[in-house]
């Protein structure tokens, strides 16, 4: 049997991992400003997340959703108080795009329409609705076309209410600030008007922050800068440093039923552990603080660099735009220089999304890889 052939791979093959640091096979050390897609949120291999995972493995690693589980039940208050959004509901699942579809399907149980508002450059997953509303035609199948999506332009208020003029929504599904379509996000007016259309026309606001939530941006998460209220929050990503976990927050104004959503493996007693020990260490390190100290860091150090066009982003989830093609230059740090960094669908823009943990010794490391391979 071989894999299927999905995935274009750099020849790298890490074994272990500490912090921000990743280790390959033959002991080459590199420095993870990407984390994994902006999953490691606390540090790799973090002795806290360690622990608490290993130390339920032995206890109880799995039980169905058909039992009391008290570690759920103290995540949800945890959650609640660091989050800020105490009175919301809980429902957890596996990963992002299978929250997307959860909160997708909530928001046409509750309002019984079907049609989607999703805007232009997005992404919200791969699966049915999910892959539905996100802006690339290339991943979404025939099968998943059937979904009835409207897509206007990022940040557009006149062309969103003219959606809202000829289309009855069930949800409209929106990052805050766009991930892989290339770091933007647009004015708080623009989320605050969306919002209330959608109170005004009886249709969920589903704030994706999948890659922009969890402290990824110094807020626990990015609406919460634009002081909007969403009716469903997704999450996953950082939530678990790895571990697969995502999940829905859920307004106190929908009410749950039984069978309403449901999954064997959601919220399981592993994916607890994992949880809770990430929210543990984000309080206990302050890595919220972290972020968007290391953020004014960055940026500072950026601006040095005349190479660099535009600086996007905020809070550790930053993206450097550079005049041209940013490729070559990735493959050069990761080969070169022992760098990870990301990419994204604008083929100028290098995307850093490094663990919460990050350091300023860790941004000086990367500032002068790249002055010596913009130099070279
Ligand atoms: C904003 C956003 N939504 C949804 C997803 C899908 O998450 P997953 O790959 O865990 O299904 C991603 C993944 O990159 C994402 O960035």
């Amino acid at each position: 049997m071989k894999l299927f052939n999905v995935y274009p791979l750099f020849d790298v093959t890490p074994v272990k991992a500490k912090d921000l640091y990743v280790y390959d096979d033959k002991g080459t050390e590199y420095l993870d400003l990407y984390g994994g897609h902006a999953v490691i949120s606390i540090g790799h291999s973090h002795p806290e997340y360690v622990k608490s995972v290993s130390e339920q493995l032995r206890q109880l690693g799995f039980y169905s959703n058909s039992i009391q589980n008290p570690l759920q039940v103290e995540l949800t208050e945890k959650l609640g108080v660091l989050s800020g959004c105490k009175d919301y509901q809980l429902f957890l699942c596996n990963s992002g795009a299978e929250a997307n579809e959860n909160a997708l399907k909530l928001a046409s149980f509750q309002t019984k329409k079907h049609k989607v508002l999703a805007f232009k450059n997005g992404f919200h997953g791969r699966t049915s609705a999910a892959v539905a509303t996100t802006d690339n035609h290339k991943i979404v199948a025939p099968i998943n076309a059937q979904q009835d999506v409207v897509f206007v332009e990022f940040g557009d208020i006149k062309a969103t209410k003219e959606a809202f003029k000829i289309h009855e929504f069930c949800a409209v599904i929106i990052e805050t600030i766009q991930g892989i379509g290339g770091l933007d996000e647009t004015s708080a007016q623009f989320y605050k008007e969306l919002k209330t259309l959608c109170t005004e026309h009886n249709t969920l606001y589903i704030a994706d922050e999948i890659q922009c939530g969890f402290g990824r941006t110094g807020d626990f998460f990015a609406f919460q800068k634009h002081g909007i209220e969403p009716d469903i929050i997704s999450m996953a990503k950082g939530m678990g440093n790895g571990f697969p976990v995502g999940g829905i927050l859920i307004h106190p104004n929908i009410e749950g039923s039984f069978g309403l959503l449901g999954t064997t493996f959601g919220g399981n007693h592993l994916a607890c552990a994992a949880t809770l020990s990430v929210l543990k260490v984000i309080e206990e390190e302050q890595l919220l603080i972290n972020a968007k100290i290391m953020a004014t860091y960055f940026k500072e150090k950026a601006k040095e660099i005349p190479e660099i066009k535009t600086i996007k982003g905020r809070g550790l989830m930053l993206g450097l735009e550079f005049e041209n093609p940013i490729a070559q230059l990735r493959k050069n740090l990761i080969f070169k220089h022992h760098v990870f960094t990301g990419s994204s669908k604008n083929p100028n823009l290098l995307r850093i999304l490094p663990p919460l943990t990050i350091q300023k010794k860790h941004i000086d490391a990367f500032f002068e890889a790249l002055k010596t391979e913009l130099k070279s």
